[in-house]
């Protein structure tokens, strides 16, 4: 089984891309990101303290998350959109730093890619997750762009103030996930930097589908 790995920060155009490859290759598209959403919503609807450890470790092991492309589920309720909402966005780095909880997401994202062609995107498939990936891309962006298209996908204010201060966020969000004990959010050595500001999807996706078409010919 082949996979894409493609990491990296939040707004970066990890999902647009990835989502764009795996058409392209005709694989399977994984967002683990939105996983650790799903958690995040069971934790608050179930009123799971976010600080207890044990408590959302137990969380995970007991619900379901199923994801097939973009929908996501949450025993069986349709979530997707939910999941996107600004209390999920905002508890989610604290569900997402439990060792317990990431040790599951884990497992099940390796079931995912025992299972066929996949690419996956994420903060630690490259790293920790899958680091046998047949490619690694790290997809960054500037801090301008990543603002800016955050906005756009959560339909918010455009203008300068509002921007500045969802970069804000984005970077508070992303020095979480970076500073954890538990898988932190860290390119892997192999990885390829991709820097996608000022790019069209087209051209990165082609960059990253012939690396991809290389590597598993040669296999
Ligand atoms: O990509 P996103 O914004 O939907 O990700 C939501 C959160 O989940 C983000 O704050 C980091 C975390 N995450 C993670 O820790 N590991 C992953 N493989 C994917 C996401």
């Amino acid at each position: 089984m082949s996979v894409i790995a493609i990491d990296g920060p939040a707004g970066a155009g990890k999902s647009t891309i990835a989502r764009a490859v795996a058409d392209r290759l005709g694989f399977e598209y994984l967002d683990t990101g939105a996983m650790y959403r799903a958690l995040a919503l069971a934790a608050l609807e179930s009123g799971t303290d976010l600080a207890n450890a044990a408590a959302l470790t137990a969380l995970t092991e007991s619900v379901d998350i199923d994801l097939r492309g973009d929908v996501v589920k949450l025993d069986g309720r349709d979530v997707s959109e939910l999941i996107r909402g600004p209390g999920v966005t905002a508890a989610v780095s604290k569900v997402a730093a439990v060792d317990g909880v990431r040790r599951a997401m884990a497992a099940m994202q390796r079931a995912r890619a025992d299972a066929g062609n996949l690419v996956m995107e994420g903060r630690d498939i490259g790293s920790a997750v899958v680091p046998t990936a047949d490619v690694k891309i790290f997809l960054t962006a500037s801090k301008e762009e990543r603002a800016r298209r955050r906005a756009r996908q959560m339909g918010l204010a455009t203008d300068e103030q509002s921007l500045k201060e969802l970069s804000r966020s984005i970077e508070k969000r992303d020095r979480a996930d970076a500073e954890r004990k538990a898988s932190p959010f860290v390119k892997a050595n192999d990885a390829v930097v991709v820097d996608s500001t000022g790019k069209d999807v087209e051209t990165i996706v082609d960059e990253i589908a012939s690396a991809a078409l290389r590597v598993i010919d040669e296999h």
